[in-house]
Parts: structure tokens; C-alpha cells; sequence
């Protein structure tokens, strides 16, 4: 037998074994990058031709799909970011509040009060959002917000009684300004104010209302609910101008760090401690 007759097609030995291998490199083609891949939901979703590419392994970014490649970049590991979004719309059952009412009245009233503030270091509660305490309380109980008086009343409480709470003090009416606006920002007219404390309340207005983009400064009510909210921003109107202060200051400090993404410390590091008394006297004496 001469080689011209082997490598030959009228060779049947030839065209079969060779047609064989080809059919068998097809066949396994066809599974192992379309059939078996298209059975998994992770890598059929984004179409045939991803599909075959990450079966062979290729770089996400070699197939230019841009989604892919910026989650490939991160690999598979869950994103940490907590998106809350706001429960307002969410009609809390009559039981519920109920519940959160009966809870509230023996632990905590005699600090947050049902209407108005009690202690001047405990925030206001009533009208408060829901979204808000429960976030708040769930931080106590992690110890994301570290406070020595809330955590040990909080930590043993269930989700449920946290969720109750939260849509009790929701569903109470907002109480009136916490303190007088004599010497505060709308006080122009009072004659106890004095011209430095008006130059004061003026940028405070300026501040929540408009904000400072030289100082990177959005303006706070564009996320505490006068103009916009944001998801977990807290009212402020009527809280005691001690707490305000308080909380401004832990967040510029970096000892209050349970704010998503440091949306407040950004805002609060920038602040002067004149700035600061002043946004308290301005939200002390709002509704
Ligand atoms: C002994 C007084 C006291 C009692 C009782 C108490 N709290 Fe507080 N609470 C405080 C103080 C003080 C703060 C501010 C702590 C801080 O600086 O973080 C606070 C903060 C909070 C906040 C954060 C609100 C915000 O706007 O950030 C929530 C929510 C809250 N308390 C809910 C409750 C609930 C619900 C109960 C009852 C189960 C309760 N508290 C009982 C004193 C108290
Ligand atoms: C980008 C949105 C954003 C801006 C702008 C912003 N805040 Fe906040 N602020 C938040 C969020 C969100 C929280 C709640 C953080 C948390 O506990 O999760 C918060 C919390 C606070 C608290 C604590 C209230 C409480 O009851 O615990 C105070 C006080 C406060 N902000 C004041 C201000 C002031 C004053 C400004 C303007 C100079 C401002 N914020 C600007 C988003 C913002």
C-alpha cells in the first residue's frame, strides 16, 4: 500500500476515521461550550456568544461586554453596600403599632416621651421615620452606633419589637419645635438676638438650604426630608439643639460611623464649631 492511496478519500478507512474525529470535536464542542453551559443561569444569560466566551475561559474584558467586566473586576464577592430603601409607603398594621406601643410606654417613654422631649441628650421619636428607628435600633444592637445607654436596652430585643417601635413612633404626629427661635435663625426680628448670632442663623439657613459646593457641602435638606430624602435620613426639626450638636460632632470626629457611605461625616467634617451650634439652632426651633 503506497501513501497516495492512504491519504486518499476514496480511501474508506481514511474519510472514516477522519470524519470520525471531526464529528467527535464537534460534538464535544457543542456540549461543552453551548449544552452544558446553557443549562447554568450564570453563564447563559447574557447570550450565545458570552456563553461559548466564558466557557473557554476568556477574559471578560476580551468579549467587550462592559457590565460583565466591571463585576468580573470585583470577582464574585458580594457587594457590602446596604441599599435602605425608605418604608414610608409601607402602612404599618394597627397590631403592630400596638405592639410598638406597649413596648414603648414601659421602656422608653421616660427618656423619648411620647410627645416632645424629655431628655435633652435622647432624640425626639414621635414622627420620626420608620426606616430611620428601625436603622437606628439595629445599629445599637450591632454596635454599629456605639451608645452606652440604648445598646444594653436594645440588645435583646427581637426584629419584630424593633419593627413594631419603629412604626408606633412613625405613626405618632411630629411635636413643635423644640426650642425658641430667639436667637435662632428666624429670629431676625427678636431683639435679644444679637448681630453676630443673625450672621450665624443666616448661614445655617444657607447651609441646610442650599448647602456649600466650595466646601463639597450638599445642602442637608436635600437629604432630611424638607426639599428631598434620602433612605435612613433622619427628621431633624424639633430635636433638642444639645443633641444636634452632639451627633454633628460625633460625626465630624468619625466616633458616630454608622452613616452609609459617610454620607454625614463627609457633610459634618467640614463644618466649624460656629456652623455646627448654628444648624443645631436652626433645626431646634423647625417642626
Ligand atoms: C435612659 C434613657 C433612654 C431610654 C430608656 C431609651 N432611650 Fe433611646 N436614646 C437615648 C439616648 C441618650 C439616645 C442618644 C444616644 C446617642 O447619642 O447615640 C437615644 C437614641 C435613640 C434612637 C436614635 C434616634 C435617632 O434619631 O438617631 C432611637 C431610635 C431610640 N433611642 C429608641 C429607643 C427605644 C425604642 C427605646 C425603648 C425600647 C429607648 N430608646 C429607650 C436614651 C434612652
Ligand atoms: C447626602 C445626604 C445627607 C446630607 C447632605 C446631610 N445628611 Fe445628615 N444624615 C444623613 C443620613 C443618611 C443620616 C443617618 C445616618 C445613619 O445613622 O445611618 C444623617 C444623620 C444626621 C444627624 C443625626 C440625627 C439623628 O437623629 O441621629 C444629624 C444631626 C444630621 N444628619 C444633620 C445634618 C446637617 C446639619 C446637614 C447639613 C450640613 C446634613 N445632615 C447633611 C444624610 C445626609
Amino acid at each position: 500500500m503506497s501513501d497516495e492511496r492512504v491519504i486518499s478519500l476514496r480511501n474508506p478507512w481514511f474519510t472514516v476515521s477522519v470524519g470520525g474525529v471531526i464529528a467527535i470535536a464537534v460534538i464535544s464542542g457543542l456540549i461543552g461550550f453551548i449544552w452544558l453551559p446553557s443549562q447554568h443561569a450564570d453563564f447563559s444569560n447574557e447570550g450565545l456568544w458570552t456563553t461559548i466566551c466564558r466557557a473557554a475561559g476568556a477574559p471578560s474584558t476580551w468579549y467587550g461586554n462592559d457590565a460583565t467586566a466591571a463585576a468580573g473586576s470585583t470577582g464574585d464577592k458580594p457587594s457590602d453596600v446596604v441599599v435602605l430603601p425608605p418604608l414610608a409607603h409601607v402602612t404599618a398594621s394597627a397590631d403592630s403599632i400596638g405592639r410598638g406601643a406597649t413596648i414603648a410606654t414601659q421602656n422608653c417613654s421616660m427618656c423619648h416621651g411620647v410627645h416632645g422631649i424629655v431628655q435633652v441628650t435622647a432624640p425626639v421619636l414621635a414622627g420620626q421615620y420608620a426606616d430611620v428607628i428601625y436603622k437606628e435600633l439595629r445599629d445599637y444592637q450591632s454596635g454599629m452606633r456605639p451608645s452606652a445607654i440604648m445598646q444594653p436596652i436594645i440588645a435583646n430585643r427581637s426584629d419584630q419589637d424593633l419593627h413594631d417601635l419603629a412604626n408606633y413612633y412613625a405613626s405618632l404626629s411630629r411635636t413643635g419645635p423644640a426650642e425658641s427661635s430667639g436667637n435662632a435663625a428666624g429670629g431676625s426680628d427678636s431683639g435679644s438676638a444679637s448681630a453676630s448670632d443673625d450672621a450665624a442663623g443666616r448661614s445655617a439657613v444657607r447651609l441646610a438650604m442650599q448647602g456649600d459646593p466650595i466646601r463639597n457641602i450638599a445642602p442637608c435638606a436635600a437629604c432630611h426630608g424638607q426639599l428631598d430624602r434620602k433612605g435612613a435620613a433622619p427628621w431633624l426639626g424639633g430635636q433638642s439643639s444639645v443633641y444636634l450638636v452632639g451627633q454633628l460632632t460625633a460625626f465630624a470626629k468619625g466616633d458616630r460611623h454608622n452613616d452609609i457611605n459617610e454620607q454625614m461625616r463627609n457633610a459634618a467634617r467640614h463644618l466649624s464649631q460656629e456652623e455646627i451650634d448654628a444648624l443645631a439652632r436652626y433645626y431646634a426651633a423647625q417642626q
